[in-house]
C-alpha cells in the first residue's frame, strides 16, 4: 500500500511535540507539507523531514494534494482550514477545540461528510493511559454508577508552551475565542463524556480573567454539570496555577472511589467500600514539561489504512465543545444552561 500523504498546518508546540514526531516514525505515512506563516518553522522541519514549506494553505492544499493533514493553527482557523482541506478532499485531524463556534463545528461535519473524509479531533486525554485504565475499570461494572465527580485541569499558562511565549495568540481574543476554557477546559468535558459514556445536560459557571495580564480571554473557570443520567460534578480550568498544577479527576460511585491522577506513583487507585484497595502504574500523564506519545496521531493514521471511522469524530468533539459554550452562556446570562 502506497503511504499517505500527510501536511501539518501550523508548526507550533503542538506540531512539534506530538503532530510532527508522531508523524514521522509512522510507517504508514509520509510527510510532505508544512505550512506557517512564520516560513522558517515550516522550513526546518522540511529540512528535516523532507516535503515542502509553504506560507499560505491554500497554495499547499492546491499544489501538494495531501491525503490527510493536521490542523495546528490558533483556534479561530480550525473550522475554515479543515473545512479547505476536506474540500481539497484530504482526511483532517483537526486539534482541539475543533472550532470556536456551534455553526463551525456543524459545518466542518458537514465538509467532511460531503467529501467522504474522515474528521477527527484531538483530544488526547482519552488515550493518556490513565484514563484508559479508568475506562476499562468503569466498563467492568465493579464500581457501579458514578454518582458525583470533579474534573481539573490547570497549568501556568500557555506563555510557558506556545512557540510564541507571551506573545502568543493564546492570548489575543480575536484569534483565541477562548482562554484556559478553549485550552484545557474543553478537554475535561470531552474526558466526562466519554469516560461515563454519558451526555452533559446542564451547566452553571463562573468564568473570569483573574490574573493574566493585558489579555481579556479567560484564565480561569469553575463549573457544575449535571449529566444526563443525574450524575453530577465540577469541572474546573486554569491558567494560574503557577505551582502544583492539576490534570486529575476523581470519580465517587455506587461501591467506592475511583482516583485518576491524583498519586504520581499509583496513578489510577480505586477504594471499593468493601475494603478492597486497587493500585494501578500505567505511565503517567502527559505534561507540558514531560511529553509522552498522544495515540491520537497513530489513531488517525489507523483509521485512514483501515478505512474505519475515528473513535474521536467530529460530532463526538462538537458535544464537547458546547459544554463549553453552554458555561460561557451561563457565565454571561448568570444562569444554568440546558444542553440538548
Ligand atoms: N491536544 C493538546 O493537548 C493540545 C495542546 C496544546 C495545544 N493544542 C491546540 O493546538 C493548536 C495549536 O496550538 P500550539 O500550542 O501549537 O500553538 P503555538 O502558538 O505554539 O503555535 C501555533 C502556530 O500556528 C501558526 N499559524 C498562525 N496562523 C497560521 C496560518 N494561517 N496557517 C498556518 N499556521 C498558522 C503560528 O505561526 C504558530 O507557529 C491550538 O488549537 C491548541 O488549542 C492542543
Amino acid at each position: 500500500m502506497s503511504k499517505i500523504r500527510v501536511a501539518v498546518v501550523g508548526c507550533g508546540s503542538i506540531s512539534k511535540h506530538r503532530h510532527i514526531p508522531e508523524y514521522a516514525v509512522n510507517p504508514h505515512v509520509e510527510l510532505v507539507a508544512f505550512v506557517d506563516p512564520v516560513l522558517e518553522r515550516a522550513e526546518g522541519y522540511a529540512a528535516q523531514h523532507g516535503g515542502k514549506a509553504y506560507a499560505d494553505y491554500k497554495q499547499m492544499l492546491s499544489e501538494v494534494k495531501p491525503d490527510a493533514v493536521s490542523v495546528c493553527t490558533p483556534n479561530y482557523l480550525h473550522a475554515q482550514v479543515s473545512i479547505d482541506a476536506a474540500n481539497a478532499g484530504a482526511h483532517v485531524l483537526v486539534e482541539k477545540p475543533m472550532a470556536t463556534t456551534d455553526e463551525e463545528a456543524a459545518a466542518m461535519i458537514e465538509a467532511a461528510r460531503n467529501n467522504g473524509v474522515y474528521l477527527m479531533v484531538g483530544h488526547n486525554q482519552r488515550y493518556m493511559p490513565p484514563h484508559q485504565k479508568a475506562k476499562e475499570i468503569l466498563e467492568s461494572g465493579r464500581l457501579g454508577k458514578v454518582l458525583t465527580f470533579r474534573t481539573s485541569f490547570g497549568h501556568a499558562g500557555p506563555e510557558g508552551w506556545s512557540i510564541d511565549k507571551r506573545e502568543s495568540w493564546f492570548f489575543r481574543k480575536p484569534e483565541a475565542i477562548m482562554g484556559a476554557m478553549g485550552d484545557l477546559g474543553v478537554h475535561k468535558s470531552d474526558l466526562i463524556r466519554w469516560l461515563l459514556s454519558d451526555e452533559v445536560a446542564e451547566v452553571a459557571s463562573f468564568i473570569g480573567t483573574l490574573h493574566k495580564e493585558g489579555t481579556d480571554v479567560d484564565d480561569n473557570a469553575a463549573c457544575v454539570l449535571r449529566m444526563k443520567s443525574g450524575a453530577i460534578g465540577t469541572l474546573v480550568a486554569s491558567w494560574t496555577q503557577y505551582k502544583g498544577g492539576d490534570n486529575s479527576t476523581v470519580l465517587w460511585c455506587e461501591n467506592g472511589v475511583m482516583y485518576i491522577g491524583t498519586d504520581p506513583d499509583d496513578q489510577v487507585i480505586v477504594e471499593l467500600r468493601n475494603g478492597t484497595v486497587e493500585k494501578y502504574k500505567v505511565g503517567a500523564m502527559a505534561t507540558n514539561e514531560k511529553q509522552t506519545f498522544s495515540g491520537v496521531i497513530d489513531a488517525f493514521v489507523e483509521s485512514i489504512v483501515t478505512k474505519t471511522p475515528p473513535l474521536i469524530t467530529g460530532e463526538e468533539g462538537r458535544r464537547s465543545l458546547n459544554v463549553i459554550l453552554a458555561a460561557f452562556e451561563s457565565q454571561s446570562t448568570g444562569r444554568s444552561i440546558k444542553l440538548n
